[in-house]
Order: structure tokens, then sequence, then C-alpha cells
């Protein structure tokens, strides 16, 4: 049997903010049938995530493209890989059988060719909603625990400043750093979210960033004793602010900076003169790098989601032509938590 897999595709490269008119739904024939032996499976997409990073795979350059295989260029009018999870329609694979639910690299389509070389495992949901596997026990929730312990190392007592703070990866980083027995204070940009970071989430403060005009002295004025650990989700002038209010071998775990994506002018320029003499530790990471405390966060999670410990937040679109304006308003700040657009029932 043949259907009409739907798509979404950029139309062309992009190189600042992104808008509905640079991306188009297509559609390809595609078998619901693979060889058997060939090792490919066609899998039905049910939750596909939606991620800052695919911003960068737009451009016509970026230094992400040559980094990981998640994150070459996309080609304008193909299909987009990325994290979801899905039902298994017909298998080449002796490891998969039709039926089975998976999870990894799928696509921003109903329907996804998964060769054998892709990163791809079964999915046992535990119990938990099918989304909180692209979320909270998937990349999203392994950047905050991995950057957090491996890059952040933090004592407990420590102060911890996190950006982007009701997102999906800064929501779970501030939860944890709680949990560990640090300080937290977080930013984000509406009212409505510093009150969720602060009454919902634990956190011990929470700032809107958009209304500070000076974010060097807001910060001051939060941690009036200095910054151990900066979880770095935006760049430009917040990591400048967090760098001048750094305590001496302050550590900051930079995960991404998405002010920076859409607007290359807002680079950051940390004084380095701090960074010298304050002995301090800016390392990027990415997910990738932390499968060595793969075992040890999944446990972790799994048991403060257990006992409640660990509030979820998830902001879950239906279908797949809500998949631009979804990406679009990650740029916007219009989701709050993990940002997910669920394309078929089970
Ligand atoms: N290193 C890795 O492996 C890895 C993995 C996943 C994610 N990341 C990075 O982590 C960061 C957060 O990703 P996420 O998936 O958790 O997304 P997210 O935080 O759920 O969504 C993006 C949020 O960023 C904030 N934002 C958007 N534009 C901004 C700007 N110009 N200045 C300040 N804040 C802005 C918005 O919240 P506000 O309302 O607060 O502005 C928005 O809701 C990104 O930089 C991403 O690339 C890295």
């Amino acid at each position: 049997m043949e259907v009409t897999n739907r798509y979404i595709a950029i139309k062309n490269h992009i190189d600042g903010a992104p808008k509905e008119s640079d991306f188009e739904l297509r559609t390809s024939a595609l078998a619901l049938s693979v060889d058997p032996g060939s090792g490919d499976m066609v899998v039905k997409n049910l939750y596909v995530s939606i991620d800052p990073y695919q911003v960068n795979r737009m451009k016509n350059y970026s230094s992400s493209h040559k980094s990981i295989r998640f994150s070459v260029a996309i080609t304008p009018g193909e299909v987009i890989d990325a994290p979801g999870l899905g039902k298994v329609v017909a298998s080449g694979n002796p490891k998969f059988e039709k039926g089975d639910l998976v999870v990894g690299i799928v696509s921003w389509a109903e329907y996804t060719l998964v060769k054998e070389e892709s990163i791809i495992n079964k999915l046992d949901p535990m119990g938990f909603p099918l989304s909180y596997h692209i979320g909270v026990l998937g990349f999203s929730g392994l950047t905050a625990y991995g950057g957090f312990f491996q890059v952040g190392k933090p004592k407990k007592g420590e102060k911890v400043f996190v950006s982007a703070g009701s997102g999906s990866v800064g929501h779970l980083v501030g939860q944890y750093a709680k949990l560990f027995g640090c300080y937290v204070v977080g930013c984000a940009g509406s009212k409505q979210k510093v009150t969720l970071l602060k009454e919902k989430l634990g956190f011990d403060d929470a700032f809107n960033y958009k209304e500070e005009t000076d974010l060097k002295s807001t910060l001051k004025r939060y941690f009036p004793d200095g910054i151990d650990i900066y979880f770095d989700n935006v760049g430009a002038e917040m990591l400048e602010a967090a760098v001048a209010n750094m305590n001496n071998f302050g550590r900051v775990a930079l995960s991404g900076v998405i002010s920076e994506y859409t607007d290359a002018k807002k680079r950051a320029a940390p004084d380095m003169l701090d960074v010298v003499y304050k002995r301090i530790t800016i390392r990027g990471f990415l997910a990738a790098d932390c499968m060595n405390v793969y075992t040890d966060f999944l446990s972790t999670t799994l048991d403060h989601l257990r006992t409640g410990k660990l509030q979820v937040l998830e902001d879950i679109s239906l279908s797949l032509e809500n998949i631009p304006s979804s990406f679009i308003g990650l740029f916007r700040g219009d989701n709050i938590g993990k940002k997910i657009v669920k394309i078929a029932e089970e």
C-alpha cells in the first residue's frame, strides 16, 4: 500500500527569525512496506519535538552543520529530521516489529522512513505519557541533567542562575538544582512565567528579564553574594551580565544561545578579564556528550517523577500544519515548557 506522506519543509534558507512564509507543507508518495531484511522501517509519527537548534540547521552556514549528525544542514524542500516518537507500521529490521512504539530521530512528517543506521529505540512508556519520552525523559531532560551535574559540577548550597527558566530545558535545570540543595534564581519573559517558576516549580526567586534595563545590576540584586553556576540557554547580554556577577571559580554550562540564533549581531562579549581573574569556566556542551550519565539521569528522573518531586511543563499543539507556528513561537517566547506537536493518535 502507498500513502501520500505530508511533511513540513523550508522553502529557503533562514538567516534571521523564522516566519510562516519560510515553510511549506509538501507531499510525497511513500510505500507502507519495506523489503524484509533491508533494516529499514516505516514509522507513523505520533509526537515530534520542536527545538530551537533546528533554526541553525536552516541557515546557509552554521558551525552546527559539521558538529554532529543531528545538526547537519537542512535542504529546502527536503524532509526535516527531528526527535520524536511513533509506531512501527512496517519493519525490515529484525529488532523491531509492526506495532512497536519507538523513540528517536523521526521527522516533521506523518510518516518517516527510518533507515537502519538511524538513531531509534524501542519505547517502553513505563506508565508515563508518551510525550514525556521526548521531553523530561528525553533529550531535554538529559541536557538539563547532564549540563547541570557534569558541566556545572554543583556543590550543595551553591547559587545557581538559569535563563529561559520556564523552557523545556530550563524548568528542569532549576528543579534538579533545587532538589540537589542549591539556591536557584531563574529568568523568563513574562509575569505568568515568573509566577510559575516561583509558585509551581519552587525556584527561590525569578524575574522577568524583559522588564529590566540593566541586567548586570539586576543580577547583583538577585545574587548579592555572586553566582556559582550559570546555566545559559540564551547567550548575548544575559551571558555578559552573568559573567560580571560570577564568583571565583564559577562555571557557565553553555547549553545554547537562543537569542543569538536569529540575530548574530547580539553575540555576547563577556569581559574576559573577569573570566581570567575569577578563573571562570565557560563550557559549551551537547546532550550527546552526556550519555555517560544517561543511566543516572533516567533513574533519578524516574524516581523524582514517581515521588511527585519533579513538575513537568509541556506545551502540546495538535497536527502537522501547526509545526511552523510552534517552531516560530519558540523565538517569541510563546511556549511554556517543552514544545511538542502531536501528529496522530496512537
Ligand atoms: N546543548 C544541547 O544539547 C541542547 C539541547 C536542547 C536545547 N538546547 C538549548 O537550550 C536552549 C533552550 O532550549 P529549549 O528546547 O529548552 O527551548 P525552550 O526554552 O523551551 O524555548 C525557547 C525559550 O527561549 C526563550 N527565548 C526565546 N528567544 C529569546 C531571546 N531572544 N532572549 C531570551 N530568551 C529567549 C523564550 O522564553 P522567554 O519567555 O523566557 O523569553 C522561549 O520560550 C536553547 O538555546 C537550545 O538551543 C541545547
